[in-house]
């Protein structure tokens, strides 16, 4: 079966076609980052109207790519929530009236139900069940992933998001928007023994997080430090990565004890953090579980991800598409679908 994937629900429009017998045929991407940069952040009416000039062109270089026709679809996963609401009815409407006249099914796919089932498109793939650490730039929860829909929440942040509180941190520090990638760049300059940052919750005997209060701590080291030269910049972004590595690192392996589970997936764009992937891998090494990833690429949205949690929705029946979108949406209500 082909399904094709859109995603839609922040700054990237992504599209792509996921083969169930020969896996991901092509995907397209386009980021929205130089676009809002001039703001600082996402401009949802922006994203919204750049998500439809891009839509239809991705979607037709996909299928150019994969040598495929748009009648050769079988059915159309779409982003239905969480996101910014004009931008995830951007993918939806689309997706909705390519399937009508198609007339094919459409599947509502959860946006972290894409990120975390993405290690999957990487060789090799995770098995059930597993750990799943989702780190992006809207949520931080560590899930127990039994199978397809069947999410059970372990724990997660009590304010800022890990990828926000990149983000709100490179801000202060004089970086540009996304910060994430910008302040781990510079971090691998810096010296990690000058400053110390607070590990916010890293002892409490539960899996949740919190991450407003290392912010709090990077202004008042901003402040305190101000003006900031380069050296001082890239030492502060190196604390800043060695706290927020500790606590992600300390509570996945909290989750893995807890669980008992062998296998810790990582998901989202903070995912991508090299730091992250180093101390986690050194971690599974020394205490003998396994650790997967999404390939690179996939970290951050996009529309690969989506067409593939879409291809296993479709596989296990449990594929209700409506042309509802959530711009709030709780990933273990899925275990009630
Ligand atoms: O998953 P994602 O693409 O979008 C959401 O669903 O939110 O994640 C984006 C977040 C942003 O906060 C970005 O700064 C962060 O992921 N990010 C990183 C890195 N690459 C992306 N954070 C730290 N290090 C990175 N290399
Ligand atoms: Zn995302």
């Amino acid at each position: 079966m082909l399904v094709l994937g859109i995603e839609s629900s922040c700054d990237e429009t992504g599209v792509a076609l996921y083969d169930t017998e020969s896996g991901l045929l092509a995907h397209q991407l386009h980021s929205q980052i130089a676009m809002h940069s001039e703001y600082g952040g996402v401009v949802p009416e922006l994203a919204s109207r750049d998500h439809i000039r891009r839509v239809l062109p991705l979607t037709t270089a996909c299928l150019a790519t994969a040598q495929r026709q748009l009648s050769d679809i079988d059915a159309i996963a779409y982003t239905a929530g969480p996101g910014l609401a004009g931008a995830l009815l951007v993918g939806a409407s689309v997706a909705n009236a390519m399937a009508f006249a198609l007339g094919k099914p459409t599947i509502a796919v959860h946006h972290l139900e894409g990120h975390l089932l993405s290690p999957c498109l990487a060789e090799p793939a995770p098995e059930f069940p597993f750990v799943a650490l989702l780190v992006s730039g809207g949520h931080t929860q560590l899930m127990a992933v039994h199978g397809v829909g069947r999410y059970e929440l372990l724990g997660e942040t009590v304010d800022d998001a890990a990828g926000e509180a990149f983000d709100k941190s490179a801000k202060l520090i004089g970086l540009g928007y996304p910060g994430g990638p910008a302040l781990s760049k510079l971090a691998d300059t810096g010296d990690v023994n000058r400053f110390t940052l607070p590990r916010p919750m890293l002892h409490t005997p539960n899996l949740d997080m919190s991450f407003s209060g290392l912010k709090t701590a990077v202004l008042n080291l901003v402040t305190q430090q101000s003006p900031l030269d380069d050296t001082t910049r890239a030492d502060i972004c190196a604390a800043f990565q060695a706290a927020i590595v500790e606590v992600l690192l300390k509570k996945s392996l909290k989750a893995l004890k807890q669980t008992g589970m062998k296998r810790l997936v990582i998901a989202g764009g903070v995912g991508a953090n090299r730091q992250l992937r180093a101390a986690l891998d050194d971690a599974a090494q020394k205490r003998g579980f396994a650790v997967f990833y999404p390939p690179l690429e996939l970290c951050t949205d996009n529309g690969a991800m989506i067409a593939y949690a879409g291809a296993q929705r479709l596989i296990e029946q449990k594929t209700a598409g409506s042309f509802a979108v959530k711009p709030r949406w709780d990933l273990a209500s899925l275990a009630s679908t």
